[in-house]
């Protein structure tokens, strides 16, 4: 079984993706650290403070990985990208904005940061794009603890 956590900076993805490993015994797989290991990215931004990703290249990667081991837990703000014939769920997290400022602040990023994480919250973007590819989608909020 093949389930991908995706979701805004902050929201909780890495929590729900190893609780998710774990009950379902599935191996859960670190994305980012996929991409840094295996140089899946073209550029540094400066601007933006993070790797940009080569999403071809990650795809490319990710199937073969898939294919090999069927059975995983993938955790990237990324991973809906991947065609959904590939996938058989695709969580995303998502959580306030009072509580993801809060996380962000503790992060301490800076305001611009902030303010662009928060924003991709407020439209939506990685629920938006997983649903334009047409995945099985299940949201889980994280805002509260007791919750999940
Ligand atoms: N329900 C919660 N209540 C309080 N803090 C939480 C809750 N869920 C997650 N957190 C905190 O929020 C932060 C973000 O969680 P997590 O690292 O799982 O998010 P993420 O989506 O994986 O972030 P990133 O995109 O940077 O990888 C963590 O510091 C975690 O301790
Ligand atoms: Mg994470």
């Amino acid at each position: 079984m093949v389930i991908i956590v995706t979701g805004c900076p902050a929201t909780g993805k890495t929590i729900i993706a190893r609780k998710i490993a774990e009950k379902k015994k599935l191996r859960y797989i670190d994305v980012n650290q996929l991409i840094k290991d295996n140089k899946l990215y073209s550029y540094y931004s400066r601007k933006d403070m993070s790797y940009v990703v080569d999403v071809k290249k990650l795809n490319r990667f990710l199937i073969k990985l898939i294919k090999k081991d069927k059975d995983v837990v993938l955790d990237s703000h990324l991973s809906h990208y991947l065609p959904n014939k590939y996938v058989d769920e695709c969580i995303v997290t998502k959580c306030s904005l009072k509580e993801l400022k809060k996380r962000l602040e503790k992060r301490k990023y800076p305001n611009k940061k902030i303010r662009d994480n928060l924003d991709c919250e407020i439209f939506d973007v990685c629920h938006i794009e997983a649903l334009e590819n047409k995945h099985k989608v299940r949201i889980i909020d994280t805002s509260d603890k007791k919750t999940f």
